[in-house]
């Protein structure tokens, strides 16, 4: 089969992972069969230093126009006094916008390998198989009115938190179906207590849970599930959560599995969805080869599963995943003893996944 991939380097360690993301992408083209056709746009600060702006229209023209898009990774400390419209995370809130992408899926499993990896108790985290799926397109990350105003002689800052009931039952019903085809389990998290948002999303997330009578729901308050998390992660299998908690107990899920340099994630809702690592641009560790390419990789493989429909592709990406891991294999975010591990940079993991696939 033929497709066309969107691929966004972005800046820091973004070029690194996208690379050998590529590399595991034409290994597989080769192994299975497929032309994965690669075109390369601009986003975030790269984009801001070539053409002034954070996602150029042609970028978006081209991600439109795509099968999917790959994302490295944006931002860094040279933007970071730019005003709001030309700070390299608008590119990627443009994105999740303009594309539609309502629906954010952000698994973190424990590889068996990794156990000791985490800076939790290996009894803590042994059991951990959990996804969170984030509302992305709503929220106070684009509620209006927004901004920083003069009042009564001071600076005031706003933001609105904002969700309809359509927004809520579309995000739920993911959450749902997700369910259905993992443990049958959704844990909606809001803050009920204090927030009327949080009492309309449980009012909506309740009636469409009535819809999957397989499906166990119930809901937790947000101070509560970042308590649980660290103390029985096991528990989750779904997390279903609105755009800002979910945004913090993604990174805090993904730091159970031992490495936020593990957990890829995938952005759906519309047309063309797109796949990036859950960690960031991380500019302290930029071109030193130190990056984890296996988030990236891991998100290929949701592109593969989610976009592609090629089941057996994405598993040979998680299988080479474990083995490589299984044979010691490390980036250093996750080296743990000189002795049996074995420290790779970034590209040398890239060559093993490959090999391995
Ligand atoms: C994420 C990131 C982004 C977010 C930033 C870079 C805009 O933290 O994808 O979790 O806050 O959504
Ligand atoms: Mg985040």
């Amino acid at each position: 089969m033929e497709f066309q991939i969107a691929v966004l380097p972005g800046d820091g360690i973004g070029p690194e992972v996208v690379q050998e993301a590529l590399k595991i992408l034409r290994r597989l083209g080769v192994k299975f069969g497929h032309q994965f056709h690669v075109r390369e746009g601009l986003a975030g600060g790269a984009a801001l230093d070539a053409v002034g702006e954070p996602l150029p229209a042609d970028t978006l023209k081209l991600c439109k126009s795509s099968d999917a898009v790959l994302l490295g990774a944006v931002g860094g400390p040279k933007w970071d006094n730019n005003p709001p419209p030309r700070k390299p995370e608008k590119a990627l809130l443009g994105l999740r916008k303009e594309l539609g992408l309502y629906a954010n899926l952000r698994p973190a499993k424990m590889y068996a390998s990794l156990l000791d990896a985490s800076s939790l108790k290996r009894e803590i985290v042994r059991d951990v198989d959990l996804l969170v799926v984030r509302e992305l397109t709503g929220g106070l990350y684009f509620g209006e009115p927004r901004g920083i105003e003069e009042s009564d002689g001071e600076e005031v800052g706003v933001n609105t938190l904002r969700y309809s009931a359509s927004e809520i039952e579309r995000i739920a019903v993911v959450a749902f179906e997700a369910a259905q085809k993992r443990k049958k389990n959704v844990c909606s998290v809001d803050k009920a207590n204090i927030l009327e948002t949080s009492q309309l999303w449980r009012k909506v997330v309740s009636s469409v849970g009535k819809r999957y009578p397989d499906v166990h729901l119930h809901h937790m308050y947000v101070d509560n599930c970042s308590m649980q998390l660290i103390r029985s992660p096991g528990q989750f299998d779904v997390i279903l959560t609105e755009n800002l908690f979910g945004d913090i107990l993604s990174d805090e899920a993904a730091m159970l599995t031992g490495s936020i340099g593990m957990l890829p994630s995938a952005s759906l809702g519309g047309k063309v969805a797109l796949y990036e690592p859950v960690h960031g641009s991380a500019p302290d560790i930029a071109n030193q080869g130190k990056a984890n390419p296996i988030a990236t990789i891991a998100s290929v493989g949701m592109m593969l599963r989610y976009s592609f429909h090629l089941q057996d592709e994405a598993d040979a990406i998680e299988k080479a995943i474990e083995k490589v891991l299984a044979v010691g294999y490390r980036t250093a975010d996750l080296l743990q003893s000189q002795a049996s591990q074995t420290l790779l940079k970034t590209s040398a993991m890239g060559d093993h996944l490959a090999e391995a696939l």
